[in-house]
């Protein structure tokens, strides 16, 4: 069986290739390099024991890079990982989040479908549930009044694939909302290599704790959590990775849409993440209190129960685990995949 991986050397993309080769699958990888390194499937290439990855360097826009692929290799699933992530820059330029992340999901489905190949995962998010749910939020609970465009292209991109599921009952279609993903593979040869300044938490923390950052902000000490500062559902990469085997497992044999959450199911504060992170390995992750940041919710955690029903998935990693990891892999590359 062969998988085409779109977006396969970002972050979550390339630990998902190496769980797809783990598992025996083929994988085949496009992606157009705009925030990620070829590196990274060299490496995943080599943890796997040598096993080649054919990689594409294109824009998933790009129909006719995609009919190549298809024409070149048979596909049995899409993992569509591929898309622009940072939350801030896609208030400032909606336009190209939504033409990127939307056009690309379009014009893979239309070439999928012209190939007979209609089995897809999509990489959702825990952005698309609303801010007034009550705590976990399961798959059921109510999804929209986005914050910022790029939580409304996840909306949209899950929209269409459930569209496109409804339209023709030979489709399935797994749109996965993933919680907060950290740590990396533990071998610290792929992990997280954020482009510029971090937005978020996890990287931010190690990076700070490598001396790229003087200090960590929090963001607001005021909220009604236990200590105050932001809870969220942070799971290890890993993790991640295999609820995307486990779902191409279920895709074989059901048609239709599925919707699965993928977290732990705990939660843990912004205080807690840099204590744990500082017990886990032994350094110093200075902090400032600093003004709530807009858009920010009290706290997110999911219930994972459907996963573990229906995929037969948990998460196995610990807190400490994903901290060790991370800081596994920035010490060993400090400067991401420029090392
Ligand atoms: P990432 O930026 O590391 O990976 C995305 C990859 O897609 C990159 O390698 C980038 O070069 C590629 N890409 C982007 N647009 C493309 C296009 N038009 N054509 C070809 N390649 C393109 O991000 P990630 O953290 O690995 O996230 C993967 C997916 O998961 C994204 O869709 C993201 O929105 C989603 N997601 C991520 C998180 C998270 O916290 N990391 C949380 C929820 C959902
Ligand atoms: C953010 C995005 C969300 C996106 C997710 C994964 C916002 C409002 N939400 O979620 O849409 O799907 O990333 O990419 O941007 N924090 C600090 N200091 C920092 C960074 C973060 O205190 O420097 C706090 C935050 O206030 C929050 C927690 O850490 O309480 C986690 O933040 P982050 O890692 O950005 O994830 P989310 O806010 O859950």
């Amino acid at each position: 069986m062969t998988v085409l991986v779109t977006g396969g050397s970002g972050y979550i993309g390339s630990h998902t290739c190496l769980e797809l080769l783990n598992a025996g699958y083929d994988v085949v990888v496009i992606d157009n390099l705009c925030n990620s390194s070829p590196k990274s499937l060299q490496r995943v290439e080599e943890l796997a024991g040598g096993k080649h990855i054919p990689f594409y360097q294109a824009d998933v826009r790009d129909r006719a890079a995609l009919t190549k692929i298809f024409e070149e290799h048979t596909i049995d699933f899409v993992i569509h990982f591929a898309g622009l992530k940072a939350v801030g820059e896609s208030v400032a330029k909606p336009l190209a989040y939504y033409d990127n992340n939307l056009n690309a999901t379009m014009t893979l489905c239309d070439v999928m479908g012209s190939h007979g190949c209609k089995r897809i995962v999509f990489s959702s998010s825990a952005t698309v549930y609303s801010g007034d749910n009550k705590m976990p939020l399961s798959e059921t609970s109510k999804t929209g009044n986005c914050t910022n465009p790029y939580g409304w292209t996840k909306y949209m991109g899950e929209q269409i694939l459930r569209d496109i599921a409804k339209a023709d009952p030979e489709w399935s279609v797994c749109n996965l909302r993933y919680f907060n993903p950290v740590g990396a593979h533990e071998s610290g040869l792929i992990g997280e290599d954020p482009k510029d300044i971090p937005n978020n938490l996890m990287p931010y923390i190690s990076q700070t704790a490598i001396g790229r950052r003087d200090h960590l902000s929090v963001f607001g000490n005021d909220y009604d959590t236990p200590d105050g500062t932001g809870v969220r559902d942070y799971i290890h990469v890993v993790d991640l990775a295999r609820g995307h085997v486990a779902a191409l497992s279920y895709l074989q044999d059901h048609k239709g849409e599925c919707i699965f959450n993928l977290g732990t199911g705990v939660g843990y504060s912004v205080l807690d993440m840099v204590h744990a992170f500082e017990t886990a390995n032994g350094v110093d992750v200075p902090y400032e209190i600093a003004p709530r940041r807009p858009g920010d919710l009290p706290t997110v955690y999911s219930s994972p129960e459907k996963s573990r029903q229906v995929l037969g998935w948990e998460a196995t990693y610990s807190l400490e685990d994903m901290c060790r990891d991370t800081w596994h892999w920035q010490s060993l590359n400090p400067n991401g995949y420029q090392d």
